[in-house]
């Protein structure tokens, strides 16, 4: 967020994570805060970089804006700070906003879809902790056509390297004569495991889309495109693990979705 851009004196106090916009409100009305030297009124403006704002004498500081972003990951990308091999990162297809971006959780380099990016660090150790059992939701194009017996597998549990993977819901999407598309619903944080339960049954997974994560839908973004989430759906994924970490209580959040400018929209797969 820029600081150079003028702004209502209360919102800017409100900005900093002081209190509410009452209590804001309530130390303007009672004289604590002053403006370059002067005790200031309820309808003044600022400019944080430029104007001195302390309020019982004390400097006041700009907390940072909290930016939390859904990309929808193209196949071949990277979900990691670097590679040594290379190969594109998922990072660079967000907008630089000067703030470290993390993801939350993990998508497998051949998968595509839904991700998760977050300047906020607690908020996004609290979501992707497998505590959560957040459902993450997945197309996946398996070779052959399961039957009814073969999915029931898939929930009851598969065992593989010494580990049970189950999902949680699966279903016959749509399929061909030679394959089919599984909806496929995880709650648990295994690697890799939508391949492994297809490659554990006889039904090896050839592509696999990541399409929801809790009630946050990739909808109609784009591969190699990003939106902003809006603070109800930051909620509606703190409400799973009850952290404290929600937008409201935060200085500020965009809410507004955008579109990374034209160019960098879209990444071929
Ligand atoms: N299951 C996989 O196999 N890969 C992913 O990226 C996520 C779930």
């Amino acid at each position: 967020m820029s600081n150079s851009l003028e702004m209502p004196l209360i919102r800017y106090l409100a900005m900093s994570g002081i209190g509410s916009r009452r209590y804001c409100d309530k130390l303007i009305q009672d004289g604590r805060v002053s403006v370059n030297g002067e005790i200031a009124g309820n309808g003044v403006r600022v400019v944080p970089d430029k104007d001195r704002i302390l309020i019982d004498g004390a400097p006041t500081l700009l907390a940072p804006e909290m930016l939390y972003i859904l990309l929808h990951k193209p196949r071949g990308f990277i979900v990691s700070d670097n590679d040594p091999e290379g190969r594109p990162l998922a990072r660079s297809l967000l907008p630089d906003i000067g703030m470290r971006l993390f993801p939350v959780g993990r998508l497998d380099f051949q998968t595509e879809g839904a991700i998760l990016f977050t300047n906020d660090g607690i908020w996004a150790n609290k979501i992707a902790h497998p505590r959560n059992r957040i459902p993450k939701t997945y197309l996946a194009k398996v070779r052959h056509v399961p039957r009814k017996e073969d999915l029931e597998k898939w929930t009851r549990g598969v065992s593989d390297q010494g580990q049970i993977l189950r999902a949680s819901h699966v279903e016959i999407d749509r399929r061909t004569e030679s394959n089919a598309w599984l909806k496929v619903t995880l709650t648990g944080g295994v690697n890799r495991q939508v391949r492994r339960m297809g490659d554990a049954t006889g039904f090896p997974v050839v592509k696999l889309v990541r399409i929801a994560i809790g009630n946050i839908e990739l909808g109609s973004l784009r591969s190699g495109e990003y939106r902003f989430l809006t603070p109800k759906e930051v909620r509606s994924l703190s409400d799973y693990s009850g952290t404290t970490t929600k937008p409201s209580d935060r200085p500020s959040v965009r809410t507004h979705s955008s579109r990374p400018s034209k160019g960098t929209s879209r990444r071929s797969r």
